[in-house]
């Protein structure tokens, strides 16, 4: 796991997700990444791991990098919250609000290129109203956070495909608009790593 200063290591400010979290999961990859996902919050694995997306919605989203060209330690991971909810319920507007300014401070430390918002949670987080993810998947949002313009790529998220397989075009349409916008991407037999072991 990276460390670096946009890492949170002691936050107390949710008392629910504070006595079901194990540890503090920070965003992973490079501090320069020119694209940088957002997911919802940790789940059990990231949980016990202590990095984001490393279960199973996390294989599909390395699968889909690796198809691209791209390796997981090429972009940059991040979730609004960092902590996970108890029964993996969805983040409080509260606790969305109280992780903002670690989420925002990575943005701003990062200035990614693009960031991608994986799922409704994190869509609507930082576009600041209700999305239609499945329609709005692979559009592109100029939002200002945290005062500075962003270009932000609204798409599904990566557990969406392992529900419903109609789904994986989605996500892979907005992905493939993504990683042509940065320019990034090796071709088939790029660099990726595939880590289908994490499932
Ligand atoms: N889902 C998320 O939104 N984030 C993770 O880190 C893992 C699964």
């Amino acid at each position: 796991m990276d460390h670096d200063d946009t890492a949170v290591r002691e936050c107390e400010r949710c008392p629910e997700l504070c006595a079901s979290r194990s540890r503090i999961v920070n965003g992973v990859g490079p501090i320069d990444a020119a694209l940088q996902f957002v997911g919802e919050a940790p789940g059990a694995q990231e949980d016990a791991q202590g990095e984001p997306f490393v279960g199973r919605s996390g294989a599909v989203l390395d699968d889909a990098l690796r198809d691209r060209g791209l390796a997981r330690r090429d972009v940059r991971i991040s979730n609004c919250v960092r902590c996970r909810p108890p029964d993996n319920r969805d983040p409080r507007s509260g606790e969305l609000e109280n992780c903002r300014e670690y989420l925002e401070r990575e943005i701003d430390v990062v200035d990614p290129e693009v960031v991608v918002t994986l799922g409704k949670v994190p869509s609507e987080h930082l576009l600041g109203r209700s999305v239609a993810v499945t329609r709005e998947a692979g559009t592109l949002h100029d939002v200002s956070i945290a005062g500075t313009a962003r270009r932000v790529m609204v798409c599904v998220h990566p557990a969406a495909t392992l529900y419903d397989r109609g789904q994986l075009s989605t996500f892979e349409g907005a992905l493939d608009e993504a990683v042509e916008l940065v320019g990034a991407g090796g071709g088939e037999d790029g660099s990726g790593q595939s880590r289908i072991g994490d499932f």
